[in-house]
């Protein structure tokens, strides 16, 4: 039955008939059909049968403000009757642009120069790769262009940034990755620790493997570094104490730019403005997306320094135009929805918010740590994950034909709340930033109830 007060009957029979899941098992969606969401209410969102559901990804770690902030709307709506379109190329620009662009960069965590506007994290990835060779090649230096990427780093699925992401469904059978990018491990010691081996070894391990890489490559050839401060898709992956520094410390002994993925990180999710912050990083250039506008219109951008825009503009005037923007670069609606979650951020303290909320959830769930089926718990500020595994004391992962974390994902569900299973039975949490302390106590009894539900379903083939 339809929700009456939505203006679109859903039925998700003919959605399966005409629409083209991204990220789903199209076959077995052909026969079970979509979860229709028709409406949202602060953290929670409603199915067309009225069902309602705790958000625990946020929708995709995007919408920080909940699912019914009206000021957003108000904002929007105002813009949407004032000037609901204009471009920023050859010299004109929708008004918003400039109130937003001063905002961001007062938002930024180090000091940058310039914003580029795009309208989802992907494509700000692409436009970060295609920068590093507009730059190398600007400063003569054209064999300086591979970029080194990391295993489970997720940056997104246009071409380039899915090539410079590390998970092998985004290459397979796509052809990708493109040539000039470069692979290096993940600091998940959980996963990739050797027997025995502590933090600051594995740290010290990941250092040589990224120098030894270089090395072997040609530092001449290297141009760029990219990560995202903590990973997201790739598993919610918290890089242990001094793996950023001995990185940094790397790439400036040998010239390398570094550029930073904040689409998850970026305002507030680890309880400071910027993963930058927290890990105390100096990039070159910063990607920004998803809680920007709070997910309510899609909007990205990238920060980049003094340097390269100097380099960049510079170039333009030697060729006649710095030749690359989209249609919808600084959408005067976006830039008005990324304005006012910016104020709200401020007005309501949102961070300060979620530092006061974050131990509920961090603590909460690392009571999940002794049970059965609970292998690794992580998290910070307001990601976590909780990794499953058939034999946790030797981290011994369930086989991937079992489905366990699909499993546990359908029983959350069943129980009113929405997460998500990464690759290898990793359930992440990424809720809006708006959560409340009760709605967290909400969410770890239904966490309880699914681990409870898996636990007996395991035991019924194990
Ligand atoms: C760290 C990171 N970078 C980039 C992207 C790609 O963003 P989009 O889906 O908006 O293209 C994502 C999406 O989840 C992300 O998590």
């Amino acid at each position: 039955m339809s929700d009456s007060s939505t203006p679109f009957s859903l039925a998700g029979q003919s959605d399966v008939r005409h629409h083209l899941h991204p990220y789903t098992q199209l076959r077995q969606l052909e026969k079970e059909g979509p979860l229709v969401i028709v409406r949202g209410e602060g953290v929670q969102v409603f199915d067309e049968n009225g069902k309602a559901y705790i958000e625990g990804m946020a929708g995709l770690w995007c919408a920080s403000l909940g699912f019914s902030e009206q000021r957003l709307a108000d904002a929007a709506s105002r813009q949407m009757a004032t000037l609901p379109y204009y471009h920023s190329f050859s010299g004109k620009v929708p008004g918003p642009v400039t109130a937003l662009v001063e905002a961001m960069i007062r938002w930024a965590p180090v000091p940058m120069a310039r914003v580029l506007f795009a309208n989802s994290g992907s494509e700000s990835n692409d436009t970060a790769f295609k920068l590093v060779h507009y730059y190398n090649n600007a400063r003569g230096r054209p064999q300086k262009k591979k970029i080194i990427a990391r295993n489970k780093a997720y940056h997104g699925v246009t071409v380039a940034a899915a090539s410079m992401s590390g998970i092998a469904t985004m290459h397979q059978h796509f052809d990708l990755p493109i040539p000039g990018v470069v692979r290096v491990s993940c600091p998940h010691l959980y996963q990739y620790g050797l027997p025995g081996e502590n933090e600051t070894q594995f740290v010290d391990r990941l250092a040589q493997e990224l120098e030894d890489t270089i090395l072997r490559e040609g530092p001449e050839t290297v141009a760029a570094f990219i990560a995202e401060p903590v990973q997201g898709a790739g598993g919610v992956i918290i890089p242990p104490p001094g793996y950023f520094a001995s990185v940094q410390a790397i790439l400036k002994k040998y010239d390398i730019l570094f550029l930073v993925d904040e689409v998850i990180t970026g305002f507030g999710r680890l309880g400071q403005a910027f993963g930058t912050q927290v890990f105390d990083l100096k990039p070159d250039m910063i990607t920004v997306a998803k809680m920007l506008t709070s997910a309510y219109v899609p909007m990205s951008a990238l920060y980049l320094t003094d340097e390269i825009y100097q380099t960049i503009a510079d170039t333009s005037a030697a060729v006649g135009v710095f030749g690359h923007g989209y249609t919808y670069s600084g959408h005067p609606l976006a830039c008005a929805v990324a304005l006012e979650t910016l104020r709200i951020y401020e007005a309501d303290d949102t961070i300060a918010h979620v530092q006061q909320v974050s131990p509920r959830l961090q603590q909460g769930l690392r009571k999940f740590a002794t049970h059965p089926l609970v292998g690794e718990v992580r998290g910070l500020g307001l990601i976590a994950a909780l990794e499953l595994a058939d034999d946790p004391a030797r981290r011994k992962p369930f086989g991937v034909q079992h489905g366990v974390g699909a499993y546990f994902v359908t029983r959350a569900q069943a129980h009113g709340l929405i997460v998500r299973v990464l690759a290898g039975d990793v359930i992440a949490f990424s809720p809006p930033l708006i959560i409340t302390e009760a709605e967290i106590d909400m969410l770890l009894e239904r966490v309880q109830l699914a681990l409870n539900d898996t636990l007996a379903w395991v035991k019924t083939w194990r």
